[in-house]
């Protein structure tokens, strides 16, 4: 319906011709542009029709980037079903494609992932019977053509769920999909996105920055979040990597910035080779400096304060607590975690890859160490290992100003920093950070988690993604949480649990 328009001059009568032009109606799924296609997996053909480079927000604030592209498996467009699904019951897979907060890429169907060579999520999707829908999401280097920076946070979560929005604003115009069974899938900052998409469906915070941005509006929670080795809790992960790696005074975090992996990689495992797009780059051990080493003894101390504050239990209701020093029943949930991983590579006799930290006897894994971990894992990053006293972190840039200005989003970092830079705007650390919405009234968070952390991962402790699971288990929420050994920083490795998953929590 057309907007009546008064007579108005100048910048008003600019903004309503805009809001006019840009009505709900260019939001509406257009079924008649496509194209069919058809890809291998195992030998087998898995065809698909690709509805690509759809708008899903009518005021864009970056056209060309806020845009998805929606594939739907051949069979559904015939009455056909595919894994016991059809068009109606099929869950709709929602991968990001975003790394290191910078901008995400629709996530193509490709029978070679960047991450692991192999057929991608999003194939895999297709063949097992799901729509793919997958939308590219502003980051923080996005700019408008005024040169503002637009992509900055929250407005990587904002995207998101404006594409989720989209979808179920057109549930009755898609040709298969069932938008009660939308799974968000992400890794590293992605799946710190997912966790995000998962923890704050319907949250009244994020309803001004949608509506800027002309989303489709209505709900936007979805029914589970796939998250590889998410990057979250970003105002308390420093303390948590402190209370890990605290003594550990070599770092590997190359100061050249972030370092794509090299095409087609394949291996699997701590390689800098199959690291996430625009994580942060591998590169020779350095000491830390003395106002590093200070940094980090001081964030250890502060973690058993906050971990402590937080009123965790595990299944059984017992209190996860830390002492002053570091030790605790919580302690004694991370070590059996690992504990569990160095199990499981004894049960398939994995390479133990050196690994010293626990005790092996009847072929039992036991007395996890976490000092020896933290030696054997080693250390990426210098501390602060996210909220740099310098403000140089890709976490500093994403809750940087319109103008690029890096900011802090801890109070300790601001503290320290000689020259005492600006702190995030309180709203935007919190609507980065999924653990303030979990099981909060006004919010609906997705009933099913899948959360994977590689036991060699240290571009966050194992302790951040622990909490997360812990927290969403407190809410009643169903979690599969798992520390996969082998594994480094990356996703997508195990994309048949992964599917089998889906599977489960969906038929
Ligand atoms: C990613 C990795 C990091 O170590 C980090 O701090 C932020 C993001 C990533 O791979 O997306």
């Amino acid at each position: 319906p057309a907007l009546p328009l008064p007579p108005l001059s100048g910048e008003a009568a600019e903004v309503l011709t805009a809001l006019a032009g840009a009505n709900m109606a260019s939001l509406a799924f257009d079924p008649s542009s496509y194209t069919d296609e058809t890809l291998v997996v195992n030998g087998k053909p898995v065809a698909f029709r690709a509805y690509r480079n759809i708008p899903y927000a009518a005021l864009p604030k970056d056209a060309e980037r806020q845009r998805m592209s929606i594939f739907i498996p051949a069979a559904y467009l015939t009455g056909g079903t595919i894994n016991g699904y059809t068009a109606k019951t099929a869950p709709i897979f929602l991968p990001n494609g975003v790394g290191g907060y910078m901008p995400g890429e629709i996530q193509e169907p490709s029978e070679r992932s960047r991450m692991t060579g192999a057929p991608n999520a999003s194939l895999i999707a297709l063949s097992r019977g799901l729509v793919v829908a997958a939308p590219a999401i502003r980051g923080r280097t996005d700019k408008d053509a005024s040169g503002s920076y637009i992509g900055k946070a929250p407005s990587l979560v904002v995207d998101y769920k404006a594409a989720v929005q989209y979808l179920r604003y057109n549930a009755a115009r898609l040709p298969a999909g069932n938008t009660d069974r939308i799974i968000a899938n992400g890794t590293s900052a992605g799946g710190a996105l997912s966790a995000l998409l998962g923890a704050t469906g319907g949250s009244a915070d994020y309803a001004d920055a949608l509506a800027e941005i002309g989303a489709a509006g209505g709900r936007d929670d979805i029914y589970a979040a796939s998250c590889y080795c998410p990057i979250t809790d970003l105002d308390h992960a420093d303390m948590a990597y402190e209370w890990i790696f605290a003594g550990v005074n070599d770092y590997h975090q190359s100061a050249k910035g972030s370092m794509p992996p090299a095409a087609g990689a394949a291996s699997s495992g701590n390689t800098a080779v199959n690291r996430p797009l625009n994580a942060p780059a591998e590169g020779a051990a350095a000491p830390m400096t003395e106002e590093q080493s200070t940094a980090s003894a001081r964030l250890k101390e502060l973690y058993p304060a906050y971990l402590n504050s937080l009123g965790l239990k595990d299944a059984s209701g017992s209190p996860m607590l830390l002492n002053p020093d570091g030790t605790g029943s919580f302690a004694e949930y991370v070590k059996a975690l690992y504990q569990a991983s160095a199990q499981s590579a004894l049960d398939r006799k994995a390479d133990l890859g050196g690994a010293d930290w626990f005790t092996v006897r009847d072929g039992k894994a036991a007395n996890v160490d976490l000092t020896k971990y933290a030696a054997w894992a080693t250390r990426l990053k210098a501390a602060p290992a996210f909220d740099k006293l310098d403000r140089s972190s890709g976490e500093n840039d994403v809750f940087g100003t319109t103008a690029n200005v890096p900011r802090h989003f801890t109070d300790f970092a601001r503290r320290y920093d000689p020259a005492h830079g600006d702190l995030a705007p309180d709203a935007d650390i919190r609507r980065m950070n999924p653990l303030g919405y979990i099981g909060t009234a006004g919010v609906k968070t997705a009933p099913h988690f899948r959360i994977r952390h590689g036991a060699k991962d240290r571009d966050t402790a194992l302790a951040v993604p622990a909490v997360l699971a812990l927290r969403l288990q407190n809410a009643g929420i169903d979690v599969d949480f798992a520390v996969p050994w082998g594994q480094g920083h990356g996703g997508d490795y195990d994309l048949d649990e992964l599917f089998n998953w889906i599977d489960r929590i969906c038929k």
